[in-house]
């Protein structure tokens, strides 16, 4: 059985597909695992994914498949060109909601491809996987900035610039955050292409908010380099602002980082996609509790509350 973590973004999401950098971190407390088992002779290969509610046949040579799950399970298949799929049904389970921003749909390419090149006796790792995952990931939403993969396959904490080699980040003190999830599924696509919309339609109005993001990261990645949580959480504030100007918040989202900041929060934001999807407040350990119960109070449908740890650059 191998599996892959979801993700959250800090900093950054939306402006990171024009080449802005953003800041992310994997999410462990969701997660998508995947097993295979072998059939008998002659059945091919097959994935289940029950939650989908969805059992799919993966057809050798089928060069666009619309459907991720058996796009993933082919890409691994002629990565280590093997022309006849293997007898195997493989079993996708996950706890990550679906569209909500927690990176669900790398985080199942990344467990199914890890599951099937692992049976298959070539487990497919690192920049490879990474690769491969990405090519998934348009399938979602044309033109993804790679860094949902790149976060869930690294599984640790990245500060991500489209195209340009990974950096690790530097964070001095732990930071506490609550996470929210809205139970609103927002498709991604939706998203990226709104804020497309608007930012070649007017480029004097929007493509500034695209630069004020890349600043906030910056500035972001400074303090949390010196363990200013103050600092950070201000800068989560703006950079929610800054989202809800490229009208990809909702009332909802502005409803709970208003209800995260009023119970002691040191600041919130939408945080992947928007419209629905989930919402990250960073607080001191201490008032985790008590931020997280006014989210669940006010309508958030899952709440968690997880931690970003000491690093070294
Ligand atoms: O998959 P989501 O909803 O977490 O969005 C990923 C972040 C975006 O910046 C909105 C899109 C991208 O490709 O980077």
């Amino acid at each position: 059985m191998h599996s892959a973590p979801g993700k959250l973004i800090l900093f950054g999401e939306h402006a990171v597909v024009y080449g802005q950098p953003a800041i992310a971190m994997p999410f462990n407390a969701v997660h998508v695992t995947a097993k295979a088992t072998h059939t008998p002779p002659g059945t091919g290969l097959s994935v289940l994914a029950r939650d989908l509610d969805l059992a799919l046949h993966v057809i050798p040579g089928d060069d666009t498949p619309d459907n991720a799950l058996t796009y993933a399970a082919l890409l691994v298949l002629r990565t280590l060109h093997i022309a006849n799929p293997p007898d195997l049904s493989i079993e996708i389970r996950s706890t990550i909601p679906f569209g909500s921003g927690f990176g669900s749909g790398a985080a199942v390419s990344a467990a199914l491809m890890r599951e099937l090149s692992s049976v298959l006796g070539h487990p497919l790792e690192g920049d490879t996987l990474n690769d491969l995952v990405y090519e998934v990931e348009k399938i979602h939403h044309g033109t993804p900035s790679g860094i949902d993969n790149t976060v869930i396959v690294r599984n640790t904490p990245i500060y991500f610039v489209r195209e340009k080699p990974i950096q690790n980040i530097k964070n001095a003190v732990p930071l506490t955050f609550v996470v929210a999830d809205t139970g609103i599924p927002a498709p991604t696509k939706e998203t990226v292409g709104r804020v497309r919309e608007l930012v070649m339609g007017d480029p004097k109005i929007y493509r500034p908010y695209i630069d004020q993001i890349g600043q906030i990261v910056d500035e972001a990645r400074t303090h949390m380099e010196k363990g200013y949580l103050l600092g950070i959480g201000h800068l989560m504030n703006l950079n929610h602002n800054v989202l809800r100007s490229l009208e990809v918040s909702s009332p909802i989202l502005d409803k709970l980082t208003n209800v995260a900041n009023e119970a002691g929060a040191l600041g919130a934001k939408l945080s992947g996609g928007g419209r629905g999807g989930n919402i990250i407040a960073l607080v001191d350990a201490a008032d985790a509790k008590k931020v997280r119960a006014a989210l669940n109070d006010s309508g958030a449908m899952r709440t968690w509350i997880a931690t970003l740890e000491r690093t070294e650059a």
